[in-house]
Parts: C-alpha cells; sequence; structure tokens
C-alpha cells in the first residue's frame, strides 16, 4: 500500500502534485476557474459582508493563509478561529455572513459544533473538505471537494495543500467579481496557480539532499523556532506543528516582528531558526529579524526565492523556491517544510505515521 516508501507521510508528501491537479481540474474550465459545482452564486461576494473560517490544527492554518490573502485583495473582513474556541463564544453571525469550515475528514467533532452554530445564526455555511460523505459535507450548503485522495498519515500533508489551493481558487474567484481588479490579474493568478503542480514536484526533488542534511542536525536539537510575516506566518505555524508532532521536538512559530517581543529571550547559540521568506514585497523586513536572531548565535535556515538577494553571512542554510507571485509562492514553501519534518521525525526513530497521543480524526471534544 506504501508503494515503496517506507512511510505513508512520505508517500502523501510525493502525491501533492497528483492530487493538487485533481483539485484544480475540477474547478477550472477552459482555463478559468469555474465553482459551479460548488453551489457558490456566480458573484457571491455580493451576498456576504463578512467571513467566518473556522476549523483546527492544520486545517486551521489554511485558514490563517487565507484571512491575509482574501481580505487584500477582496476587501472584506475576513475572521479565522479554531473551532474549539468560537464554538463557545458568542460569535457575531448574521444572514450575510459566509461561514467556511475547512476539514480533512469532515467529521472533526469541534468543527462541526462551530458549523452548527454558525447556521443557527443564518449563516450560509461553505465546507472544503476531503471527504464527501462526511457529517460536514452534509451539513453545508456549499462544498468545495479537496480531491486529495485517501489520506492514512496522522500529519496532514497533501490534504493542507489542497485547502490551500481551494482557498486560491476562491480568491482567483472573488478577484474576477471586483471592478478595482484588472482581468490581466486574475489571468495572471490563474496561469500561476496552474503552474502550482510541476513546481511542486520539482521541488519535493530538488530540496531533498539540502534537507536531509539539516534534518540529521535538527534532530539533535530541543527547541527549533520559525519566523515568517504574512502568509509566511502562517506556513511558519503549519511548519512547527509538523515538526513537533512527528518528532516531538518543540517547535514553536512567531511572526517575525514579535519575537523582540519575549521570544528573543531564548533565541541563544545554535538554537535553530527557520525563516520563511517567500514574500518579495516584506522579504526585507524578514531579514533584519533573521540578522537580529543571526546575531545571539542562531543557526538560521532561510527558505526564499531563488532570485532573492540577502546577505549571504548571516544565513547558515538556505533552500531556494522558484519563482512565483507572492500570494502563491508561499504554498511552495510548506514542500520542504514537510520535508523537514519527515526526516528529522526519521532521524529521531519516531513512529511517523501514528505519533503518540494522536489520532487521525478527532470525532470527540
Ligand atoms: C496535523 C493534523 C491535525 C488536523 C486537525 C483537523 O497534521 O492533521 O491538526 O489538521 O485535527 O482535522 P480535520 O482537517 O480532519 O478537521
Amino acid at each position: 500500500e506504501k508503494q515503496g516508501y517506507d512511510h505513508f507521510m512520505l508517500k502523501e508528501i510525493h502525491e501533492q502534485p497528483e492530487s493538487l491537479k485533481r483539485l484544480l481540474e475540477d474547478n477550472l474550465k477552459d482555463g478559468k476557474i469555474d465553482l459551479t459545482a460548488s453551489g457558490l452564486a456566480e458573484n457571491w461576494l455580493d451576498n456576504y459582508d463578512k467571513i467566518h473560517i473556522v476549523a483546527c490544527g492544520t486545517a486551521y492554518h489554511s485558514g490563517a493563509l487565507a484571512k491575509y490573502l482574501l481580505e487584500d485583495k477582496l476587501r472584506i473582513p475576513v475572521e479565522v478561529e479554531v473551532a474549539s474556541e468560537y464554538r463557545y463564544r458568542n460569535p457575531i453571525v448574521n444572514d450575510r455572513t459566509l461561514m467556511i469550515v475547512v476539514s480533512q475528514s469532515g467529521e472533526t467533532a469541534d468543527t462541526l459544533a462551530a458549523l452548527r452554530l454558525a447556521r443557527s445564526k443564518g449563516a450560509s455555511v461553505l465546507a472544503l473538505t476531503n471527504s464527501r460523505d462526511s457529517s460536514i459535507a452534509r451539513e453545508s450548503d456549499m462544498l468545495i471537494y479537496l480531491k486529495a485522495g485517501p489520506e492514512i498519515a496522522v500529519a496532514s500533508t497533501k490534504a493542507y495543500t489542497n485547502m490551500v489551493a481551494a482557498f486560491y481558487i476562491l480568491l482567483i474567484d472573488g478577484m474576477r467579481q471586483r471592478d478595482d481588479i484588472s482581468e490581466e490579474l486574475v489571468v495572471n493568478y490563474t496561469s500561476d496557480l496552474i503552474k502550482l503542480p510541476e513546481m511542486i514536484r520539482k521541488l519535493s526533488q530538488q530540496s531533498k539532499e539540502q534537507i536531509e542534511i539539516i534534518a540529521n542536525k535538527y534532530a539533535q536539537k530541543e527547541n527549533i523556532f520559525f519566523i515568517g510575516r504574512n502568509t509566511d506566518y502562517t506556513l511558519a505555524l503549519e511548519g512547527a506543528l509538523k515538526l513537533k508532532e512527528i518528532s516531538y521536538i518543540h517547535a514553536e512559530a512567531y511572526p517575525a516582528g514579535e519575537l523582540k517581543h519575549g521570544t528573543l529571550a531564548l533565541v541563544e547559540e545554535n538554537v535553530p531558526v527557520v525563516a520563511l521568506g517567500s514574500r518579495a514585497d516584506i522579504f526585507a523586513k524578514l531579514f533584519s529579524n533573521l540578522k537580529e536572531v543571526k546575531a545571539r548565535g542562531a543557526e538560521t535556515l532561510l527558505i526564499t526565492e531563488e532570485n532573492q538577494k540577502f546577505e549571504a553571512d548571516s544565513v547558515d542554510y538556505l533552500i531556494e523556491l522558484p519563482v512565483l507571485n507572492k500570494d502563491f509562492a508561499g504554498l511552495l514553501a510548506i514542500i520542504p517544510l514537510q520535508l523537514l519534518a519527515y526526516y528529522t521525525a526519521l532521524n529521531c526513530g519516531e513512529d511517523i505515521d501514528q505519533p503518540r497521543n494522536l489520532a487521525k480524526s478527532v470525532t470527540v471534544e
């Protein structure tokens, strides 16, 4: 079943070009985004005053990324929250709220409860899920089926990629509806989206050797920090979660600019800091944070675009990403982050597909 791979997680990481292609094919027609099958209205943006995105864990991280992009381009307020919090407060929801729930399994108890709560207050619910017969799919008004295929490893990889890509699809469809966004940008973003599977395929092959070297080092560490800004911060969150859940090494993600408000105290000689710098627009800001940690002795890994210029003496390890628009480049960074988590855990000798204390589908709260 593992088709020659040592673990399902590695198999699923390498399946991503194919699983992503399936999602794109489902939602593209004649080279244009077509969300008719989801049940979304043609001009759905007109129907809502705000968006709530609610999910857990990795699925939540896809929503955290989407908030940055949807607000930036669509100018609609977006709140993103973990379901276990959302369900026990009193969120402001009405019939002009679009509730987006994200769930690989479609059965996560907290996410389902959040969905029911928003629905009872009049929200329209759009589900992004990998299981079409799930409770979440059944109880939603609209659905983007993720089509990642069965995900066996507890740590989510290909489902995450398709969640983010589904948000990219939604973003482009929303951009089409905006008078202040040119058709040219919509066309460019669509063609960048179509390039993603091939870029991911190349990247997972190219980055392997370098990642194995870094993973070998990381396996000896006790704490690893991940930093980024904007969408890269959300990639940092996901990279840290992946690493900690399968390697059991303590990993934390911070918005890069927030470090000096406390956590910098923990950065000392040889502490690894992974800096996500896929966004060309704010690279300089991220890099100045990287220099701050380097000055305190941190061992730095920079993940950035291959044509990015920077002072090489602050960077101990470098992983290069192919060049893509700043909003979509982030998804490329997930490939080295997933592989880094995998090979670090492999070096630690942990049970990669079945980490201790965790279940694939969390159907109790
Ligand atoms: C982490 C992971 C979990 C899930 C979370 C939500 O790798 O897999 O954080 O993302 O339990 O699960 P779903 O998406 O099934 O609702």
